[in-house]
């Protein structure tokens, strides 16, 4: 009697172990990383009210890398505030992470600075360089949007067409991004995009 029971119980128990063994080395499905592609209209009143805090720190960190860029540029002119920029932009994209509780950043298929590279989900974005926002919903909660950049006449003072960029702002630029590969943009021309993540909220 106890053999023809141990039989089964065994089995399963060895099944189980070595089921185990499989998840501590290889990540199940539900433990990998995926994100899926959503739209606007899909979202849920949480992923709503997760796209409104993105919403707000996009807003945030343009504002506040355009009146930094103003107020440098104005007193160290286009050259002096490409090193301002340098340390002031990730300095803000940080202090915004820490008040939202996100993560912010911009990348561009053109990039100045290496570090700005897209997260795997900004990817294909870059790439088909699309110029609509686009959402993503990652298997924990969290949502990603992306947000198109254009080019605006100021822009041009260190994005432009090199022959039209100062001499001493393009030494600048090449003193601080030596592989930088970001001018020769037009006006309204897609420039990049800020992208945010926003994990879901406890
Ligand atoms: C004073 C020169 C200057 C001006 C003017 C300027 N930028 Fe930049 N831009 C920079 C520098 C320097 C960086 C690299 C900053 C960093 O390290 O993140 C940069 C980076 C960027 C990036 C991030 C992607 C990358 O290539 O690293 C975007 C997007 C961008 N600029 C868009 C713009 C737009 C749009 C404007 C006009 C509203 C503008 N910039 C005006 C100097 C400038």
């Amino acid at each position: 009697m106890h053999k023809l029971f141990c039989l089964p119980i065994c089995s399963l128990t060895l099944a189980a172990f070595f089921s185990g063994c499989e998840k501590a080395s290889v990540p199940s499905d539900s433990q990998a990383v995926s994100w899926t592609s959503t739209t606007i209209e899909q979202l849920d009143e949480t992923a709503a009210e997760q796209l409104a805090r993105a919403f707000d720190a996009r807003n945030e960190m343009e504002a506040t890398l355009k009146s930094n860029l103003v107020a440098s540029i104005k007193a160290d002119g286009p050259m002096g505030a490409v090193g301002v920029c340098s340390m002031i932009a990730p300095a803000i994209a940080k202090e915004l992470n820490a008040k939202h509780g996100l993560t912010i950043g911009r990348t561009s298929f053109k990039l100045r600075n290496p570090t700005n590279a897209p997260p795997a989900w900004m990817e294909w974005v870059v790439e088909v360089k699309q110029e609509e926002s686009a959402y993503f919903l990652k298997n924990d909660g969290t949502l990603a949007v992306s947000y198109p950049i254009h080019i605006a006449t100021p822009c041009l003072l260190c994005h432009g067409h090199a022959d039209t960029i100062s001499e001493q702002t393009r030494a600048s630029i090449e003193e601080h991004y030596p592989s930088d590969q970001a001018t020769g943009f037009a006006i309204d021309e897609l420039r990049g995009w800020f992208w945010v993540e926003v994990p879901a909220s406890d």
